[in-house]
């Protein structure tokens, strides 16, 4: 019989012991946290899910790279390493080291936007959301219907709606839309993907009206996977050649590398526009750095390079889609609702549909993340209503998410299939006190991005 178990590609060589707390501690660790996961200390938590950035395990090449940094002020060897990379694996000409993913979209957007600007994207992610904004733009999701629907399944639940963003264009007119963004795996929508197909649409749309298509590129190579194993015409293409195709329809790409670059500190912004290049080399100098580290030590350059060749390749991808997979599958068969198929990353549980008695106002995601850290030293983070509600400015009113989902995401290569097997038989407790879990509420806050900062305190009675 063909062996079928799909193992995690690597052996260990360094370990970093984890530890045990016993619940009187975590119900202490919590409340003193304001339960907020985000104010916790990472030596609390057991398993941490909280994000899969900036938190995987470099490989022995990766730390080979790290000594071989070239620490040059201007021009280091590390440099071209790192840009060559880039030009490889994405195509586009102009690249610019940045600290991480943000400082990449604030120097996009403080260069391309202008305030009334609309940037229309299949979900912006809460930084990108929050950048736009900042230079006094609009920030516009357009994903199609289906990816507002967690329980409804769809091979590429992370495409854009073309027909709404012609709408859009044709509402607001072309002048005020400087750019269209996709995000690659979609993070904030469920680690959804999008298809090629679908790229290679918005991109008709975008010519058609000569607006640029840029690629928020964190997750690209979980993206590309997918599109192998899901899109027609791409089962027998390596991932190399279909990243190679998808960014050939954009004009430029952010990237926190701190996600498919497989280190723990980097990103960059990469364009084919000489000109905006320029500009935008002027903001990285008086914010980030010279234009050949921009804000990281040529070590990191050298480690990026590595992790983005590294990411590419299949038994590593087919291992991290897996993983994520299992987690899914098993959650679901519990009778957790998680969004339909599992993203590449992560699996997200639809907190609104398992808390049903748990208003939207007092933060069913938030509710249930407490109750997982409670039951099991579990950290996951909430992408609801803590994080894209608020106070709308003109009404005064508490404004909710159209979704209260946990994120429960996988950092790259460094817990096993017995981690995981733990996390589901945690969540299997937690399932089974659904009923018990009360609501919270907001004792303080400070927008924006206020699901960082903000404390809470349990509600007495769920309906309140
Ligand atoms: N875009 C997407 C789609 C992201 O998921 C992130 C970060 C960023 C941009 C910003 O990158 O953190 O390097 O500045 N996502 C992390 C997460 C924080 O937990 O999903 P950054």
């Amino acid at each position: 019989m063909p062996v079928t178990t799909i193992i995690e590609p690597f052996r260990i060589k360094s370990v970093e012991p984890i530890r045990m707390t016993t619940r009187p501690e975590r119900e202490r660790f919590l409340r003193e946290a304001g339960y907020n996961g985000f104010l916790l200390r990472a030596e609390d938590v057991l398993i941490d899910l909280l994000t899969d950035s900036g938190t995987g395990a470099m490989s022995a090449e990766q730390w080979a790279s790290i000594m071989r940094g070239d620490e040059s002020y201007a021009g280091a060897k590390s440099y071209y390493r790192f840009a060559d990379a880039i030009h490889e694996i994405f195509g586009f000409k102009h690249v610019l080291p940045t600290h991480q993913g943000r400082a990449a979209e604030r120097i996009l957007f403080t260069t391309m936007c202008k305030p009334g600007d609309v940037v229309p994207n299949n979900t912006h992610f809460d930084t990108t959301r929050a950048n736009i904004e900042h230079v006094g733009a609009q920030a516009v999701d357009l994903p199609i219907p289906e990816g507002r629907q967690p329980a409804t399944i769809h091979p590429f639940k992370g495409n854009m709606d073309v027909a709404a963003l012609e709408a859009l264009i044709g509402e607001v007119g072309r002048e005020r839309i400087p750019l269209v963004m996709l995000t690659i795996t979609n993070n904030s929508g469920g680690g959804q993907p999008v298809s090629m197909a679908n790229v290679r649409a918005v991109r008709a749309v975008c010519q058609r009206y000569g607006i640029p298509l840029y690629i928020d590129a964190c997750r690209f190579a979980e993206n590309c996977w997918f599109i192998r194993e899901r899109e027609e015409g791409y089962a027998e293409k390596p991932v190399a050649e279909i990243a190679r195709e998808l960014f050939s329809y954009a004009d430029g790409c952010t990237m926190s590398a701190k996600k498919d670059g497989l280190v723990n500190i980097g990103g960059f912004l990469a364009t084919n526009d000489e000109a905006l290049a320029r500009q935008e080399s002027r903001l990285l100098i008086l914010t980030e750095g010279f234009p050949t580290y921009g804000g990281l030590a040529g070590r990191d350059l050298e480690a990026m390079a590595t992790g983005l060749h590294e990411v590419l390749h299949e038994d590593y991808l087919r291992y991290r889609i897996a993983s994520t997979a299992y987690l899914g599958r098993h959650l679901a068969e519990i009778g957790i609702p998680i969004v339909q198929p599992p993203g590449g990353h992560a699996v997200y549980i639809d907190a609104a549909a398992l808390l049903p008695h748990v208003a939207p106002r007092m933060f069913p995601g938030q509710a249930l993340l407490a109750e997982m850290y409670l039951e099991g030293g579990i950290r996951a983070v909430e992408i609801g209503s803590v994080m894209f509600g608020g106070t709308d400015p003109q009404t005064g009113e508490e404004t909710t998410a159209p979704m209260e989902l946990v994120r429960l995401a996988i950092p790259r290569r460094v817990y096993t299939q017995s981690h995981i097997d733990y996390v589901i038989e945690v969540m299997a407790d937690v399932y089974a006190a659904r009923e018990r879990i009360g609501g919270l509420k907001i004792v303080w806050q400070a927008p924006p991005l206020r699901h960082f900062t903000a404390r809470f305190e349990p509600v007495a009675a769920a309906h309140a």
